[in-house]
């Protein structure tokens, strides 16, 4: 038992009953020992020792705090793991894709950072978001809706911040870009990503110089070069101004142009910022009748392109 909805429909699912049940126990040393057996018993049904080392470090992380009483440390793991109903809608709109089985790639998973084969620092746990792919369709339709500026692929280098397993790149590679490149925080997503370019084959592919780098996307050297930069909701809410305030200090320094593509995020209301325009809000309908999940793309343009 080793994919993600083993490990958090059965942590989720232990604790749930466990909170229902914590009335039974009397006063808090009972309860924590309670607390402490329903875990065991969920390691046991792990069985990827790195995953164990995970899930246990981030129950250690929230038992650290010894203001909270067990049934609010049980609330807080269920609400930092539980993500509802979202990994099963994407299984769906991954059915209808087949983007895997057309491609024979490893993209289509959802892993939060804890379940990745490598260990993660509680740093990680807390600020890194987890890795799910970039619908295909949308993905296509955003790469066609920028051609319709003052744009020609062959000037521009792609970079996907956050690019997991790369299905992003693959995709952008059917346009004649410069170059592309993938920068991803995970050894293990960047690992599959490198696997998933090289055995790459597809008649439509324009570019194939294509590079994954596996670093902090908030250190990353941004390219004297024009650049579309594309973002799935890399990170959570209070990590994105740190990134998006080096971007504009490094965009008002140059002359280059800049388009920035936000699926399901949006360019943070930061100070410098209006050197960057909207230019275009798309929701996509595409898959609500099947799954109920809507999606929300954002382009913007740096000042010195022309509609
Ligand atoms: C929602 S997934 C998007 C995957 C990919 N861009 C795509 O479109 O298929 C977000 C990815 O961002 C990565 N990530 C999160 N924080 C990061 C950071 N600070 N630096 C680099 N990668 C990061 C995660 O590991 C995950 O793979």
């Amino acid at each position: 038992m080793n994919s993600k909805t083993d490990i958090v429909t059965v942590l989720v699912t232990e604790l749930k009953d466990l909170s229902k049940n914590l009335i039974n126990y009397k006063g808090e040393k009972a309860k924590r020992k309670v607390f402490r057996k329903v875990c065991d018993d969920v390691y046991q049904k792990i069985d990827n020792q790195i995953t164990i080392t995970n899930v246990r470090n981030m129950i250690e992380h929230f038992m650290s705090d010894q203001s909270l009483k067990t049934k609010e440390l049980i609330k807080g793991i269920i609400k930092s793991v539980d993500y509802g109903n979202f990994p099963k809608r994407v299984k769906i709109i991954e059915a209808l894709d087949n983007f895997d089985k057309r491609h024979q790639t490893i993209t289509d998973q959802t892993l939060e950072q804890f379940e990745l084969n490598e260990l993660i620092s509680l740093e990680r746990f807390n600020n890194f978001v987890r890795y799910v792919p970039s619908p295909s369709r949308l993905f296509n339709k955003l790469m066609c809706f920028i051609s319709k500026y003052d744009f020609e692929y062959e000037d521009y280098t792609f970079i996907d911040v956050g690019s997991g397993m790369g299905r992003s790149l693959l995709l952008a590679s059917h346009h004649p870009f410069e170059k592309i490149i993938g920068i991803e925080i995970s050894e293990y997503l960047n690992g599959i990503a490198y696997q998933n370019i090289n055995k790459y084959d597809s008649i439509n592919q324009k570019c194939v110089n294509i590079e994954t780098i596996c670093c902090d996307a908030l250190n990353f050297n941004f390219p004297e070069k024009n650049t579309v930069y594309y973002f799935y909701a890399p990170f959570p809410d209070h990590m994105e101004s740190h990134f998006f305030r080096r971007l504009i200090d490094f965009t008002s320094e140059t002359n280059n142009k800049f388009i920035l593509i936000f699926l399901e995020s949006s360019l943070p209301d930061i100070p410098g910022s209006e050197l960057f325009r909207l230019r275009s809000s798309i929701n996509f309908e595409d898959f609500v009748e099947i799954s109920s999940l809507r999606y929300n793309a954002k382009i913007y343009t740096r000042d010195n392109i022309k509609f």
